[in-house]
């Protein structure tokens, strides 16, 4: 596996697989088997394989955890020559943001709800550094993971209005044996807050199957979750929603005006929640990405 630091230095590489799929896994790094899920997906999929590990600065707010976000690049580096990688692209924050810079890009309206609402700049440094990426790499198809649902959306979405020849694949949700779905956020917990912040899967899981037994009013799911989420004092809710897949907006009042009935395959049901200072997101979807 080649690690190349420079712009100009992994788009000569890339020039040299021209007629060839490249499949495409930008990480912010510290990864694991939600990471490793996409990689491998596109490993199958694809000629050539590239990955980019880069902590992002546009997409954390001035009092979020850029400085401390988790790194370690030899492990990192193991892990992916394991998987027969072809390419590590791993630049610094001047080689992707020089002196100066000063375009972005922002999906409007989407990136304003859910995440968006605590965290205003966040999607427009993730929808930026992604299209740089997009730019450098040429990828054929672009891998993300369901837990950042609402990034994959916004992604999708930018694909399509600036008419990129990207596919943009969107893979399951990996959980741990104990349910909490996998991020590079919960090297940040405790034992005790790790415990706590099972009951963000636990009160998802429950909507979910009660969902299947028939329960469709969207102001009920949410206030069930929500109800969940409040027997833990560890935990303080950002958000839960209950919006469509397709667009984020809140379902329509059904014809009594009395309930909002949800779609069966086009429904995003999400929830952000601090656990001690950790922010931890997940949810479950009805319907495709
Ligand atoms: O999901 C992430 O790790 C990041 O938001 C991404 C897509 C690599 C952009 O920095």
């Amino acid at each position: 596996m080649k690690i190349i630091q420079t712009i100009n230095g992994i788009k000569k590489k890339i020039k040299k697989h021209q007629g060839q799929s490249i499949g495409f896994v930008p990480t912010m790094g510290y990864l694991h088997q939600g990471h490793l899920s996409l990689i491998e997906q596109s490993k199958k999929e694809n000629d050539v394989t590239v990955v980019s590990i880069f902590v992002n600065p546009t997409q954390f707010g001035p009092d979020e955890d850029f400085n401390r976000y988790p790194r370690d690049l030899q492990r990192d580096e193991a892990l992916l020559k394991e998987l027969h990688v072809d390419l590590l692209f791993f630049p610094n924050s001047t080689e992707v943001y020089p002196s100066g810079y000063s375009t972005y890009v922002e999906v409007e309206t989407m990136g304003k709800v859910l995440c968006g609402k605590s965290r205003p700049t966040h999607f427009r440094g993730v929808t930026t550094v992604v299209l740089k990426l997009f730019n450098i790499v040429n990828p054929t198809t672009a891998y993300f993971g369901q837990k950042d649902a609402q990034q994959a959306i916004l992604l999708k979405h930018m694909t399509i209005d600036l008419n990129l020849d990207i596919t943009i694949k969107v893979m399951p949700i990996v959980r741990d044996t104990d349910g909490l779905a996998l991020s590079s956020r919960n090297a940040y917990l405790s034992t005790a807050e790790r415990e706590a912040a099972l009951y963000l899967p636990r009160a998802l899981a429950k909507a979910k199957s009660q969902i299947e037994a028939g329960l469709k009013d969207a102001s009920e799911i949410k206030t069930l979750i929500e109800n969940e989420l409040k027997k833990s004092p560890l935990i303080t809710i950002d958000y839960v929603e209950v919006v469509t897949l397709d667009k984020l907006e809140n379902f329509p009042k059904n014809q009594e005006g009395q309930t909002v009935d949800i779609s069966m395959n086009n429904t995003l049901v999400a929830a952000a929640a601090r656990v001690g200072k950790t922010r931890l997101i997940d949810n479950f979807i009805l319907g495709e990405i």
